[in-house]
């Protein structure tokens, strides 16, 4: 069983001490290496864009306690649409905690957010990652050279989106 709820500052130490393995930043945008105060940043700056409504970023809880991050963001921009991200803990791997969470947090921007559409990328070489989106019904869109110098630009980036009224969760009268 997984449940999202917002980020809250009890989360700080549990972020700080997941998001610090550099597996994490390795392939997904969170800060390698990760600072010292980078959970306390990370946990201030949601709670001001959730008041903003411009970006929402859930804690991914399941039995073990926090296991990991999912967020929309860039919500509304461009309008009824949002760009999905996360991230789960190492040691939790495998256990269909981002499908899961990924798949709350999806649920949550079309109910709630009344979205029309939810994009999302990552890197060509993240299959985990690429299969975590396909899973939950998104398509590809494209694929580009990679342009953040996280990266070498011989990178790909793997481009994707899922439609409303395409989404397999929605329901009849809603599509
Ligand atoms: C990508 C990531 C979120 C996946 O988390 P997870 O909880 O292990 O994912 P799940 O358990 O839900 O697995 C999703 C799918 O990926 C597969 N998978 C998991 N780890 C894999 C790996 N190392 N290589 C290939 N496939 C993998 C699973 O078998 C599953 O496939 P299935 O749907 O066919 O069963 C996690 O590895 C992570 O946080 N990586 C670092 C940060 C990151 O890359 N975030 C995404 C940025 S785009």
């Amino acid at each position: 069983m997984l449940a999202i709820r917002p980020l809250e500052p009890g989360d700080v130490e549990r972020v700080q001490e997941l998001a610090s393995d550099p597996a994490i930043g390795a392939t997904s945008l969170v800060p390698s290496p990760f600072p010292a105060d980078g959970a306390a940043v990370f946990v201030a700056r949601s709670g001001a864009q959730r008041a903003a409504g411009t970006d929402f970023v859930f804690a991914l809880v399941a039995e073990p306690g926090l296991v990991g991050v999912a967020a929309l963001h860039g919500v509304g921009a461009p309008p009824g649409s949002a760009e999905l991200g996360y991230w789960v803990g190492r040691p939790f791997w495998g256990r269909g905690f981002a499908s899961a969470g990924a798949g709350e947090v999806v649920r949550w921007g079309f109910a709630t957010l009344g979205l029309a559409r939810i994009t999302s990328h990552c890197l060509a070489r993240n299959t985990a990652s690429a299969r975590v989106l396909r899973r939950l019904g998104f398509r590809e869109t494209g694929r580009v050279a990679n342009t953040h110098p996280k990266w070498s630009p011989d990178e790909t980036v793997v481009h994707f989106e899922l439609l409303r009224r395409t989404w397999s969760g929605a329901p009849p009268d809603s599509r």
